[in-house]
């Protein structure tokens, strides 16, 4: 088993030892990400030992490596899927041609938005979630919390050192500014919507990483094709992580589910009040918790039509999901996409050219794979003998985004007067009650093998560990 070299300040396997220039980048802008770190990141944790895994290098061994760690202490790395020689670049205008080394010019301020578009939710999620150690259910899921967050900081280090190798001047510049933004701020938020929201209980935490983690696979998965190689192959390593986040976020839900389910059972009701008496997560709250981080997710692929969407896959910057395992022709020329718009007060079909439809066509994917999860949730509900059922919303409920932003679309696709939002809302979206009760559940338990009354114990431990191990020592 590989161990962790503590005297190597930043692993990587990008030559740095040999990179005079981006060694001096990274060395300046690394104490400011520290200090970033201390004062956004897991708010009172940075003197506990967690049991994290750590990248220190690409290969089986090397990848995930565990141990008691200090966060502000664990090793930031910098790793890139190994080279795949003669890589051509896979779609659009530069199709067959090979990929590209280096930035090239023309192309040079789009590569620049992508990178920093995806590297800015990396921090603003650790944002979004620095209050959520104070009160979490179990060692276990304190731990995989502190998982994902050091996680998300080494994927901002990944499009960093992206931002740092190839864009010069501006590119530190851009790298200073991620850690400038804050999620939240009225000055200086966030780039995108989703990650200026609060994620302010477990619940939401654990939507959070079913859904909008998901969106970062969807993202990620379309920058793996990107004929700019480096970026490929820097995104082709994040997702070895991401699943791990998207796991919280299911087996996190699923055991709410759980756990909520045998109290339905023993207490023999379905009764809101009962249950939520009984100290347990009704099923309806799951659902407005589950439709409010749904909708804002599926925002986060940008308007159904978009000119940039077209320009981004046309010049070889970003790809589709799986592009690939498709079986067109890869430029899309001439090809159509069938895209929702409201006509007189409804919503209807219709065909829009394709490349204009990218950001659809990648939001369409999220949602047949965000489904797949959610019919796994309702396993666990008609496994507990119960009749009810989870659902995603339709896609054009509460949207801020696109051609569905200007209408009222009820969870199950009716478009709705104004009056008719406001008087359901409640029932539809988490309210402020809803998050009132989830918030009075919460409060840490800290002993090891113990788990809040609302949450069921996970199947496993970490790493084989067993579920009463001690993945978080406090000091
Ligand atoms: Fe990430
Ligand atoms: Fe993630």
């Amino acid at each position: 088993m590989a161990t962790i070299d503590y005297t190597q300040q930043i692993p990587n396997n990008v030559n740095l030892a040999d990179d005079r220039v981006l060694q001096r980048a990274l060395s300046a802008w690394q104490p400011n990400f520290l200090e970033w770190w201390r004062e956004m990141g897991p708010e009172g944790s940075t003197l506990h030992d967690v049991y994290l895994r750590t990248a220190v290098s690409v290969d089986p061994a090397g990848w995930a490596t565990f141990d008691h760690v200090k966060m502000p202490d664990y090793r930031w790395g910098i790793f890139l899927n190994p080279a795949q020689a003669d890589r051509t670049i896979g779609f659009g205008d530069h199709a067959g041609e090979a990929a590209w080394q280096d930035v090239p010019g023309e192309h040079r301020a789009n590569l620049r938005r992508i990178i920093v578009t995806q590297g800015d939710t990396e921090p603003a999620s650790i944002e979004q979630q620095r209050h959520l150690g104070n009160t979490a259910p179990s060692l276990y899921d304190l731990r995989n919390l502190f998982q994902i967050n050091v996680e998300e900081g080494r994927h901002l280090w990944a499009m960093v050192y992206l931002l740092h190798r190839y864009f010069g001047r501006d590119g530190r510049e851009e790298a200073d500014a991620l850690l400038e933004r804050r999620s939240g701020d009225q000055d200086n938020p966030r780039i995108l919507g989703a990650f200026n929201e609060r994620t302010p209980d477990w619940l939401a935490f654990f939507m959070f990483t079913y859904f909008t983690d998901r969106d970062g696979k969807f993202q990620l998965n379309a920058l793996t094709e990107s004929g700019f190689d480096p970026l490929a192959r820097t995104t082709k390593f994040m997702l070895t992580e991401e699943a791990h986040h998207m796991f919280v976020g299911e087996s996190g839900v699923s055991r709410v589910i759980q756990r909520t389910c045998d109290v339905m059972n023993q207490l023999g009701t379905d009764d809101a009040r009962t249950l939520r008496n009984a100290g347990v997560i009704d099923l309806g709250t799951i659902q407005r918790y589950l439709n409010f981080h749904y909708s804002v997710t599926i925002d986060l692929f940008g308007a159904d039509q978009s000119s940039n969407a077209a320009t981004f896959y046309s010049a070889g910057l970003k790809g589709r999901y799986e592009e690939g395992k498709r079986t067109d022709d890869h430029r899309l020329r001439g090809d159509t996409y069938r895209v929702l718009e409201v006509q007189d007060g409804r919503l209807v079909e219709k065909d829009v050219p394709l490349l204009n439809a990218l950001n659809e066509v990648l939001r369409d994917d999220f949602i047949k794979d965000s489904i797949a999860g959610v019919e796994r949730w309702n396993k666990v509900i008609a496994k507990a003998g119960l009749p009810m059922r989870l659902t995603v919303p339709h896609k054009g409920f509460n949207r801020q985004i696109g051609a569905l932003s200007g209408v009222r679309v009820s969870p199950t696709g009716e478009v709705v007067s104004e009056a008719h939002w406001q008087a359901h809302q409640d029932q539809w979206l988490a309210s402020d009650a809803d998050r009132a009760f989830v918030a009075s559940l919460m409060g840490r338990v800290s002993a090891p093998g113990q788990f809040a009354h609302w949450i069921a114990p996970p199947a496993v431990g970490i790493n084989r560990q067993p579920i009463d191990f001690e993945y978080v020592r406090f000091n």
